[in-house]
């Protein structure tokens, strides 16, 4: 693979030279949050929003946005392949403190890093995928966007161990909360459905776009919670998120979602989202 160029600390620099130091909070705590930007030739999408979680997700951990839109905009240009789908990845961290000491240290930098990776085509895109429900085992605080990704990552294992492509994640009172790395739709009774925002999941771009533009389009939907017996009707799920989009699941639980292939909202609502998403070109 070729090696890239990334971005740390105010440096450009090859990604097999871009290195932290151990007592980086962010390694030893997992003391940081993140973001993904998808970037459609050079155009970064929804920008402003998903500038507005970073800020959100920064002050959920007590800590400030470092620069200025523009700033951040300077900063990812040279990142960019304008000929690719692509999408900035950028983490900050609370930085490098002297001692390894769970409260926050005094006067320490952020740790500011970020890439540019292409985004290949989902597979699972046009045939749809497999899910299996699990129970939610995360944290109170969802709706941060944190680099502490362990719960998450053991869900989406065990969905990828059944060949699953996402494990949809169910809290103690039986209500559907989101995807390991995605949030959930579902179609019931004709009407698009899909959790609202709480502590409880993150907010995603993609789910808010769907939202606008299912109300634009006049297509039936509400932001509800969905209980485990309601999505088990459904006649359509979907997972989404900003690098693999509106993922239609086809197969919940090893049981058919309807008759088992993509549906005619998917289908709907999929070329309306590529048709916007060309528009912003
Ligand atoms: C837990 C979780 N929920 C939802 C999403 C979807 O967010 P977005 O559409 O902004 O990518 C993601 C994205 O990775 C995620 O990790």
């Amino acid at each position: 693979m070729k090696n890239k160029i990334v971005y740390l600390n105010g440096q450009y620099l090859p990604l097999d030279q871009a290195q932290i130091s151990v007592m980086d909070r962010g390694f030893l705590f997992g003391d940081g949050i993140y973001e993904v930007i998808p970037c459609y030739f050079g155009n970064l999408f929804h920008f402003q929003a998903h500038l507005d979680r970073l800020i959100a997700s920064l002050e959920g951990i007590c800590m400030v946005n470092p620069y200025s839109a523009e700033q951040w905009l300077e900063i990812f240009k040279p990142l960019m392949d304008v000929s690719k789908n692509q999408y900035i990845y950028l983490q900050i961290t609370r930085g490098v403190a002297p001692k390894r000491d769970h409260a926050f240290p005094e006067n320490i930098q952020p740790t500011i890093f970020a890439m540019c990776s292409d985004i290949l085509p989902f597979a699972g895109l046009e045939t749809g995928v497999k899910a299996i429900t699990l129970d939610e085992s995360r944290w109170q605080f969802c709706n941060i966007k944190s680099i502490n990704l362990l719960a998450n990552i053991l869900l989406r294992q065990q969905a990828v161990e059944q060949e699953c492509a996402e494990a949809i994640l169910v809290n103690r009172d039986g209500f559907v909360t989101e995807g390991a790395a995605s949030n959930v739709f579902a179609v019931i009774n004709g009407e698009l459905v899909t959790p609202p925002k709480s502590n409880s999941i993150l907010a995603g771009i993609t789910r808010d776009v769907i939202l606008e533009l299912a109300e634009k389009n006049n297509i039936p939907h509400r932001e509800d919670s969905i209980s485990l017996d309601a999505l088990k009707t459904a006649t359509e799920i979907w997972v989404t998120s900003s690098t693999r989009e509106i993922i239609p699941v086809v197969e919940l639980d090893g049981q058919r979602v309807a008759d088992g292939k993509v549906g005619a909202v998917w289908h709907k609502v999929n070329s309306i989202f590529q048709a916007y998403k060309q528009s912003l070109l």
